[in-house]
């Protein structure tokens, strides 16, 4: 059994103020929902306030990036020891990091064996761009971003994959359900060879992109989907209150 997983993913958005705020007005509902994980990814300067709004819950922390360095000469850069005294998670490889901060298949892979190192869940993103989607690529270009994701990487215990079409994050567009599942079953399809049979039935994939407490029943109730991570709805307490509640009922149902 894999216990389903939903990760907010506050970008750059809220004032360490505006996220004690944030933490304060989730805090007990979401504690009070069971059978999920779930996660609060802040901006690395709010990670200890709300770590410290959260502390005694059932609410994890995560970072929302992280260098693959453990310490050194690079400004502005946070690393994997400094997050594992803070968080449990952190996202790694997310399609705007990729896009606009020159991440490659490559530091992706240095950055997740740096989490995994220390004891960091990372949640790795995929997906691939409308363009590629467009030209019928979507399996490859997939295919290609968890095997580089994953060299050399010797167990992927705890590891989370978040598939991440791009076309579908911030747009309101989301895929459809069984796009979701059919992307999901091809991730563990690809794992399996590499880290056998348990292993890719054992690694939680999550659906990204406009997921909204409405909309959250359609990729939830697909058997290979095993959370979400949510971008714009998870800056609204009650939105992203409604996504872990609905996705609690679903796969206690199923
Ligand atoms: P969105 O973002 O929910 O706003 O589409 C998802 C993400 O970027 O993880």
């Amino acid at each position: 059994m894999r216990t389903p997983i939903i990760a907010g993913n506050w970008k750059m958005n809220t004032t360490p103020g505006e996220a004690v705020e944030l933490a304060k007005a989730m805090k007990k509902k979401l504690t009070g929902i069971s059978g999920v994980e779930k996660v609060l990814c802040p901006p690395f300067v709010s990670l200890t306030l709300v770590k410290d709004v959260i502390k005694n819950t059932s609410i994890k922390l995560g970072a929302q990036n992280m260098h693959y360095e453990r310490k050194g000469a690079y400004t502005g850069e946070t690393s994997p020891v400094m997050l594992s005294q803070l968080c449990e998670f952190v996202i790694i490889g997310h399609s705007e990091r990729r896009a606009m901060f020159g991440e490659t298949d490559q530091t992706v892979n240095r950055k997740i064996r740096a989490a995994l190192e220390l004891d960091l869940t990372p949640i790795v993103c995929v997906g691939e761009t409308l363009e590629e989607n467009e030209a019928g690529e979507t399996i490859e270009v997939v295919t290609r971003q968890i095997k580089a994701a994953f060299q050399d990487i010797e167990s992927l215990e705890g590891t989370v994959v978040a598939y991440e079409p791009i076309w579908a994050i911030g747009t309101g567009k989301a895929a459809k359900g069984e796009q979701a599942n059919a992307i999901s079953r091809l991730i563990r399809s690809v794992i399996a060879p590499l880290y056998g049979d348990t292993a890719a039935q054992e690694v939680r994939i999550q659906y990204g992109g406009s997921v909204t407490a409405a909309n959250v029943p359609e990729f939830l109730g697909q058997p290979d989907v095993d959370g979400a991570l949510v971008g714009g709805a998870c800056l609204k307490a009650a939105e992203f209150i409604g996504i872990v509640e609905q996705t609690s009922k679903i796969k206690k149902a199923a």
